[in-house]
């Protein structure tokens, strides 16, 4: 189960389509994430056309609102048929549950569903100064973790270096899918907490999301190779 997903990050479907292209060739089709940018540019369409081309598809939307809402939108998000998708855990044990009810088709099928903790970009600071939240922020991401695995959900998004405290709360099965990725050689751009393939195997993320080291490489074929031969060994 454990993989490499690709953060398609762009705006528009001729875009990705051509960034996809030029993994024709190669033997491995990449876990495709299509986030907010996409999904809202290109609508749902361009889910069904990159599944179409074979990809396993992350639709990363990080859902959080009414229980009711949220189980009516993951009623129609399960007829796309992707492999992911997600929902913020703030959104209550109740509304991941919701979540969990709408996703699941009547044959008992649903992609995998995994909730968001507390984004990587909340500091301790704003986390307490701005939702006033006062325990400290790994405590924060172990209890929303518990909360989402309460709710039947199958795991959650983490930075990597807490993939192990995700781990030793929910248990080695419960997944942890972890972006912040860069090669040991590269830059950081705007990610601060961030680790390598290898030490995110290490670690025990079952799912790395890599973006701009692929989508911005010279040659994001062999970038995307070198990630699934870190990652995968
Ligand atoms: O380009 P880069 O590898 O930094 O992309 C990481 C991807 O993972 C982006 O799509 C970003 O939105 C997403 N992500 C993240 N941190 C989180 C949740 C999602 O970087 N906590």
């Amino acid at each position: 189960m454990r993989d490499v997903i690709v953060a398609c990050d762009f705006s528009s479907a001729e875009q990705v389509l051509s960034f996809l292209d030029k993994f024709a060739a190669c033997p491995r089709k990449p876990f495709v994430k299509i986030g907010m940018e996409l999904y809202y540019a290109a609508g749902p369409q361009i889910v069904r056309e990159i599944k179409a081309r074979g990809h396993k598809i992350f639709l990363d939307l990080k859902l959080h609102d009414i229980p009711n809402t949220v189980r009516k939108t993951m009623q129609v998000l399960s007829a796309l048929d992707v492999d992911m998708t997600n929902v913020h855990a703030a959104g209550t044990i109740e509304m991941m549950k919701a979540a969990l009810e709408g996703l699941t088709r009547e044959d008992g099928s649903r992609p995998l569903l995994i909730a968001v903790t507390q984004l990587t970009s909340t500091s301790q600071e704003r986390m307490e100064k701005d939702l006033l939240i006062k325990e400290p922020i790994g405590d924060v991401i172990a209890h929303y973790a518990a909360n989402a695995q309460e709710a039947g959900l199958d795991g959650v998004v983490c930075s990597p270096l807490e993939a192990s405290i995700v781990k030793e709360r929910c248990g080695k099965d419960f997944v942890a899918v972890t972006p912040g990725i860069r090669f040991a050689d590269a830059a950081a751009d705007d990610q601060v907490r961030i680790t390598t393939p290898a030490r995110a195997r290490e670690i025990g993320s079952d799912f790395i999301v890599v973006g701009r080291p692929v989508t911005a490489a010279a040659d994001p074929v062999a970038a995307y190779q070198r990630c699934v031969a870190e990652f995968l060994g």
